[in-house]
């Protein structure tokens, strides 16, 4: 079985329609506990790139490509992650009218990204479109479809924060609204807070893909991240993927803030 981080980036754009099935399926289930690992590359120069994806391709599952990265160098970051052999998880949070998103999400997939998402937030119906068409063009060109994620609500807000953006209620609360919102539009899952894993397996199922950033190894400072779990706890308490940033990026030595992590979610029975 081969892991995701090794397909080659032609057999990534060109899965027959009744391998991708197939495909998806073995991707939506991590295979090791490394496939389990998200770097976000949240640097903006294509040399930091090339070294930490030369350094990390074999010890982390996916490479998340977001704002700050895409913003300077555009599609050219993930299509050399994609040359080294790496995965991209395209971390654009898309949140703007059907049309417009479901396009983006369209150009998403031609890049041959395993990942992306879009707010739930959006609405159902801007849900419901960006699936429809991305299935609809990865069937007429013959393209592997990404895994569609809805973002809930962000790890770095609060109850406070919320409540002055005009949403009252549990936090928790709107979580599982917002995830069985994007399950109902055929989302194949959702990026939340470790702490809300639990509810969201109970309210969507084993199969529905959950993504938890606000990772924050035992020893690691809190930056701007409010809702944060340990890996271990992530892994325990259900989620599927765990992303990490500044912990492994400012590391002296990444490698081994990797592995320690990778450790850390072994231990949990990941
Ligand atoms: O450095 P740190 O580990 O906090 O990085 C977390 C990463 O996950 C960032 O790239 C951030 O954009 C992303 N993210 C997040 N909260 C979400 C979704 C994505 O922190 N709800």
């Amino acid at each position: 079985m081969m892991p995701s981080s090794r397909l080659t980036r032609s057999s990534r754009r060109s899965c027959k329609p009744n391998r991708m099935a197939l495909s998806l399926e073995l991707l939506r289930s991590p295979q090791t506990v490394r496939d389990r690992l998200i770097l976000a590359l949240d640097v903006d120069e294509l040399d930091q790139v090339k070294a930490l994806v030369q350094s990390l391709a074999g010890q982390v599952g996916m490479f998340k490509v977001g704002k700050q990265l895409f913003t300077h160098a555009g599609p050219a970051a993930v299509r050399m992650i994609q040359d080294m052999g790496g995965e991209v998880f395209l971390d654009l949070k898309f949140h703007d009218i059907p049309n417009t998103v479901a396009k983006a999400a369209v150009e998403a997939t031609r890049l041959g990204v395993r990942m992306f998402n879009v707010h739930a937030s959006g609405s159902l119906e801007m849900m419901r479109c960006t699936v429809k068409e991305v299935g609809r063009v990865c069937r007429q060109e013959n393209l592997r479809r990404p895994i569609m994620l809805a973002v809930t609500v962000l790890t770095s807000l609060s109850q406070k924060d919320l409540e002055r953006v005009g949403v009252v209620g549990d936090v928790g609360d709107q979580v599982v609204r917002l995830a069985l919102l994007s399950k109902e539009a055929g989302m194949d899952g959702v990026v939340a807070s470790p702490q809300e894993v639990a509810d969201i397996r109970a309210a969507c199922g084993r199969r529905f893909v959950i993504v938890s950033p606000g990772i924050r190894p035992y020893k690691g400072k809190l930056d701007d991240q409010k809702r944060v779990m340990t890996p271990r706890e992530a892994i325990r308490a259900g989620a599927d993927y765990i992303v990490v940033g500044r912990y492994i990026l400012e590391a002296k030595d990444a490698v081994a803030a990797v592995r320690e992590i990778v450790a850390e979610m072994s231990g949990a029975g990941a």
